[in-house]
């Protein structure tokens, strides 16, 4: 009698981390994992879209398989940059995209394929301080300047529209009134490093595997 495969979720989601800078959120998930705090779950491709991403040296010292999507190269040679990225996901057999100060926008072929599987963290409250041009030290300047009592992070699905998908999770952080820019952003980022890993811990599980394993 011919077996038939049977269908099963495959055991441990696959995750893309895309990062564009220092990574200090991919070495917090990446930490996570290795602690226990994030299980059935691995970090199967590190992307980046700078070859200088501080993050992608880092990556690369731990024996994660990292990749350089140039845009600038893409253009060069007048492919889509979206398109090379989606084919490099689904080459790894990528069943989640998780953004870590990745500071491009999907518009295209990823945002199509992965819809629903894509997430961000985002340094404030969402969605005080979100869209265009808000990113990085932007945020914290903008809550400073408007002399805010507190703000935070916030993890959320990624869709068309910049940083309006769906929250999963967020934590408040206060500002001080002696808080810099930099400060201000230290306290955010030390809060995103336990709250990427909750979020992703409680969320994974309730997302279908892109890639379907078969026993
Ligand atoms: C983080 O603060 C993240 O929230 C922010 O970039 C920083 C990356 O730090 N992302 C955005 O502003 C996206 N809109 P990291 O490279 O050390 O993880």
């Amino acid at each position: 009698m011919m077996m038939m495969p049977t269908f099963v979720h495959a055991k441990k989601k696959t995750l893309a981390v895309l990062i564009s800078g220092g990574g200090s959120n991919l070495k917090a998930l990446y930490n996570a994992i290795e602690n226990g705090l994030l299980t059935d779950t691995e970090i199967s491709l590190v992307v980046s879209d700078k070859a200088n991403a501080k993050g992608l040296e880092w990556a690369f010292s731990q024996g994660l398989k990292t990749l350089v999507v140039s845009p600038a190269m893409c253009k060069q040679l007048e492919v889509d940059f979206e398109a090379v990225l989606l084919n490099a996901l689904e080459e790894h057999a990528i069943d989640v995209v998780v953004l870590a100060g990745f500071l491009r926008i999907f518009k295209g072929d990823v945002l199509t394929a992965y819809e629903g599987s894509i997430v961000n963290i985002h340094p404030s409250l969402l969605p005080a301080y979100g869209g265009k041009g808000m990113y990085g030290n932007h945020v914290h300047e903008a809550v400073l300047a408007n002399q805010e009592s507190h703000t935070g992070c916030t993890v959320h699905l990624v869709t068309a529209n910049v940083d309006e998908g769906d929250v999963l999770g967020q934590t408040q952080v206060p500002v001080l009134p002696t808080d810099t820019t930099e400060t201000l952003a230290q306290r955010v980022l030390e809060q995103e490093h336990q709250l990427y890993a909750q979020v992703l811990q409680r969320w994974l599980p309730t997302i279908a595997p892109k890639v379907p394993s078969f026993v």
